[in-house]
């Protein structure tokens, strides 16, 4: 296994003359014209929101209109400023097209391009920032157009240092493509937080027999528990009970026992510790003991609506529901609040109501509000024949 030592240890080894390596503040930011200082976003003028109908008592809000102004009066809501735990948007791409409704409705346009759309999207991310809670994330649905300057716009505005994954999501199967280029078919979410300490609820995959098979490979005679062999020593030279000698060896060099020999005796006595023909100590990894496989930044699962009988609501781009399942059980809890700004058929939505957090939607489509509304009252239809359902149980004010 290849070791290293810690930039820290290094940077001190070298009277800190890389101190820059270190350094997770800012230190690089885009120029363009037209780019606002931040205090005078933070002034933007307000929209004066208008509450069509109150059903029950849930504070979902679904707005309609552009998201700036509205994003700006929510600022001033002392319930949701920096009490929002999730955000997840999935502006427009860049695309320079006009997207159309499966029924050939119009639903938005995509035609912002360059310095325009990098000013766009940082707007909102400005004011974005001050509704996150301390402990919030947010995630940025985008595709290649725009992904690496928004991700350079997003280390301005939430800190390097909270950058936290980069995932790719294949979006779709390969198509039959006839443009002179290798087939797309990816997209990427970034996903940033507001601070250090945030929530996470570490999602697992299942694992599958196959894995299984390759990851848990031994079987324990006396218990039929299926494990795999680990290491029971970690990089790094420690002066402490873990750098001793257990059973008189001592750990490899420049490495250190995992446990104090106490604990390595007390784990042998257990028989957790397998001893190899020549004498080499590993520790037993129960697969019984595992949650799953934890989800890895590379996501092949969620591709969007691909065959007939998936259920959609027929707004162009709209997201897998289990992408968004996904996000928001890692990332928010039961009671939590959740904003989508850019929520088009309100896939976020939808699915925040069904794993009970709260939720606020903004789109300045009215085939979107339309869609959304339809979406919570009669459900999706399946691509090929119209079935209603409803769908979520949660009430819109
Ligand atoms: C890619 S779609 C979102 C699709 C959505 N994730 C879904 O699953 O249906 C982008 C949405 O952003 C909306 N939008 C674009 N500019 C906006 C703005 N300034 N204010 C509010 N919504 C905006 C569009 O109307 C469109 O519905």
């Amino acid at each position: 296994m290849a070791t290293g030592i810690s930039k820290n240890k290094w940077n001190l080894e070298n009277n800190g003359e890389n101190e820059h390596f270190s350094n997770l503040g800012i230190d690089i930011s885009m120029a363009y014209e037209g780019k606002l200082v931040e205090s005078e976003i933070l002034k933007w003028e307000t929209a004066s929101c208008i509450r069509l109908g109150q059903l029950g008592e849930d504070i979902n809000r679904l707005f309609y209109g552009d998201n700036l102004p509205i994003l700006a009066s929510l600022l001033n809501n002392s319930d949701i400023r920096g009490k929002i735990k999730l955000v997840y948007i999935d502006p427009p791409f860049a695309t320079k097209s006009v997207f159309q409704s499966r029924s050939q409705r119009d639903a938005y346009t995509d035609l912002l391009t360059g310095s325009h759309y990098i000013e766009f999207i940082r707007r909102r991310l400005v004011i974005i920032r001050e509704l996150l809670a301390d402990d919030g994330s947010i995630y940025v649905h985008l595709d290649d157009n725009m992904a690496f300057y928004v991700k350079v716009i997003m280390d301005e505005i939430f800190g390097q240092r909270n950058f936290r994954n980069w995932i790719t999501r294949k979006k779709c199967n390969p198509k039959n493509y006839t443009k002179k280029l290798l087939v797309i078919f990816l997209n990427y979410i970034l996903f940033y937080t507001k601070s250090d300490n945030y929530i996470w609820n570490r999602p697992f995959d299942k694992w599958t027999n196959d894995k299984i098979a390759k990851e848990y490979s031994y079987i324990e005679p006396e218990t039929g528990r299926r494990y795999k062999k680990v290491p029971i020593h970690a990089p790094g030279v420690r002066n402490g009970e873990t750098g001793k000698s257990w059973r008189g060896m001592n750990p490899p060099t420049g490495k250190h026992w995992q446990y104090i020999p106490k604990t390595l005796d007390e784990m042998d006595a257990r028989g957790e510790i397998y001893w190899s023909e020549n004498g080499n100590p590993r520790r037993k990894v129960y697969l019984d003991e595992s949650s799953g496989i934890p989800v890895q930044d590379i996501w092949l699962d969620f591709r969007d609506a691909h065959n007939q009988n998936i259920e959609v609501t027929g707004y162009p781009t709209e997201k897998n529901p289990a992408l968004l399942s996904q996000i928001i059980q890692a990332s928010s809890n039961i009671g939590d609040l959740v904003l989508d700004c850019f929520s088009g058929s309100g896939t976020t939505l939808a699915v925040a109501s069904q794993l009970e957090r709260k939720w606020i939607g903004i789109d300045n489509s009215s085939e979107a509000i339309a869609t959304t509304l339809k979406r919570f009252t009669q459900g999706c239809q399946p691509m090929g024949d119209f079935v209603t359902k409803r769908d979520a149980s949660s009430k819109i004010n």
